[in-house]
């Protein structure tokens, strides 16, 4: 397994007349290879430059001087997001687009450009499969050739793609991105890659299921191991629903939209194509995916892109029942940025003469949130106004609101399905760094609202030391709040877990694993009126 094919002029002549052959092989074997894949956009149209048959005048990778070989430009997108993920740290969702665009991709070609680039993320690059093929550290490699490699490991084992097809391609995608003798390296690493199928290469790298379930698991549906370790323990130790959310984990979750009520309806999201939700009253699914914004509610920003999770724990909030005599017209989002749960909670307040405040710490996120709540530059019902403010510093007097919403900082573990590199970004250390403001943000929220007031606290996470532990903190120091019951504010939703917190789960519900806790003020505290004030808070 171990010998490293290098460059030396034996692999390389090997590499070079295969290459070459490969090359013409692969326009015809790639339309075989990529039967229901990405199609023949490189012959049926010009590239983005101009030029025929796919190839480009600029190369992405730095290949001045090399020859332009024909690589696809699905093939070329998917590089440009791979390659920017790991030497810019970018985001893949953030690059993605503009990458389909600049390649100009549509279709099933972006759908295979898609899924090359996420997939090849998702599973951290198969730098466990690489590193049995290279005999260096793959961190001496070129950071271009890397991820060629990796892209071509994931054609090889992750995606219908011929073996022959993919060492070709990447071949040709290594001399564009990198020259030729990369290309031929490239090529014998990949041969052996492609002499396994992935169940092989599992067998060879993972421990056995029987002696380390955990670690199995971990290789076999490519999570971090402590990842692994956090679900299982939210999951109550079952393994068999630990494999399963690790498996929806990797499945690309479906476009969700929310209706926002008083700007759209569901009927609005049907007529164009949209299916009703699984959960949510206000959620319509793009059940052929695609770019949501040719939904005309979307482009107009009457409805958003929104999973289901989050339009769930946003409506438990709005229909948790109040106590006392305080009204029910003053809501908070203290953690606002983006301003999804905003936009659905501001249209929800306004159907009942109440409105919203957002809050967000970050002004370019803030700014995020002021479009959301002011579509085409209108103020939409329901909204008190956004301001950048410090949740743990609040510029409001306590008792000010009737609803909060404080969906924290958080890990991010439960939408693992929508950021493909995420998993291998966090660290076990992330928690333990985040816990502290999440429970001063708890904090904040409690003293902001009023006696009979409710606070619902929300994570993209199931990690239990940023749920559970959190709420049973801030508690623990506090003797004015008491649990409500989140699990029948969400309708019609099973398995939510024993209570009275609701989970969700992508393996359960098809949702990201977002948790709620309902948390209703009973009493003031120690220099805390816990009452209304007259003040309006948007001007405070
Ligand atoms: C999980 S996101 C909120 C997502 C949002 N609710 C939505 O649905 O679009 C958490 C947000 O909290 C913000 N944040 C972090 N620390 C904060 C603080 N001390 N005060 C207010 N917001 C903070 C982050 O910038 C981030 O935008």
């Amino acid at each position: 397994m171990a010998s490293e094919p290098g460059n030396s002029g034996r692999s390389g002549s090997a590499g070079r007349s295969g290459g070459a052959r490969r090359t013409s092989g692969a326009a015809r074997t790639d339309q075989r290879g990529r039967a229901g894949g990405v199609g023949n956009a490189a012959r049926r149209r010009p590239g983005p430059t101009g030029g025929s048959g796919g190839r480009q005048s600029s190369a992405p990778g730095g290949a001045g001087g090399q020859r332009r070989a024909g690589v696809d430009p699905a093939r070329l997108a998917a590089y440009d997001v791979v390659h920017a993920v790991s030497v810019r740290d970018a985001y893949a969702n953030l690059v993605l687009p503009s990458a389909l665009r600049e390649r100009g991709l549509s279709g099933r070609d972006a759908a295979f450009a898609t899924e090359l680039a996420h997939g090849t993320l998702r599973r951290g690059g198969y730098d466990d499969v690489l590193a049995r093929c290279v005999n260096r550290p793959l961190t001496k490699l070129d950071p271009e050739v890397r991820d060629v490699l990796r892209l071509g490991a994931h054609q090889i084992l992750g995606m219908r793609v011929p073996a022959h097809a993919a060492v070709a391609t990447s071949v040709d995608l290594a001399r564009r991105v990198a020259g030729i003798g990369p290309s031929k390296f490239v090529n014998a690493v990949l041969r052996k890659v492609a002499a396994r199928d992935l169940p092989g290469w599992q067998a060879e790298l993972a421990p056995a299921y029987e002696q380390d379930p955990l670690g199995n698991l971990a290789t076999v549906h490519a999570h971090p191991r402590w990842v692994v370790e956090a679900f299982a323990a939210a999951l109550g130790g079952s393994l068999a629903e630990t494999a399963a959310v690790l498996a929806a984990d990797n499945e690309p979750p479906r476009v969700t939209l929310a209706a926002w009520p008083g700007r759209s309806s569901v009927a609005d999201l049907r007529a164009e194509g949209a299916e009703p939700g699984r959960w949510s009253p206000y959620a319509a699914v793009l059940t052929e995916g695609g770019d949501p914004h040719r939904i005309q509610a979307v482009a107009q920003g009457r409805a958003g892109v929104q999973d289901e999770g989050s339009q769930l724990v946003a409506a438990a909030l709005a229909e948790a029942p109040l106590t006392g005599d305080g009204g029910d017209d003053r809501w908070l989002d203290l953690c606002a940025g983006p301003g999804g749960k905003s936009a659905l909670l501001a249209s929800l307040a306004g159907r009942r003469s109440a409105g919203l405040l957002a809050a967000e710490l970050q002004p370019h996120r803030a700014e995020l949130v002021a479009r959301a709540l002011t579509p085409r530059g209108r103020p939409s019902r329901g909204v008190l106004g956004t301001v950048v403010a410090d949740g743990t510093a609040p510029a409001w007097r306590p008792g000010t609101f009737d609803r909060v919403l404080v969906d924290v900082p958080c890990t991010g573990l439960g939408a693992l399905r929508r950021r493909p590199e995420a998993r291998w970004r966090r660290a076990a250390g992330d928690v333990a760094g985040l816990t502290p403001l999440q429970g001063k943000l708890l904090t904040t929220a409690l003293n902001s609202v009023r006696v009979g007031g409710v606070v619902a606290y929300v994570t993209c996470s199931p990690h239990l030391a940023e749920t559970r532990d959190v709420v049973a903190g801030v508690l623990a120091a506090r003797s004015d709040v008491e649990r409500l019951d989140a699990r029948p504010l969400l309708p019609g939703v099973p398995d939510l877990g024993d209570g009275p917190e609701a989970q969700l789960w992508p393996h359960r519900h098809g949702t990201d694993a977002m948790f709620l806790a309902l948390l209703r003020r009973t009493d003031t505290r120690t220099g805390d009126t816990g009452t209304r004030t007259g003040t309006d808070p948007a001007s405070q």
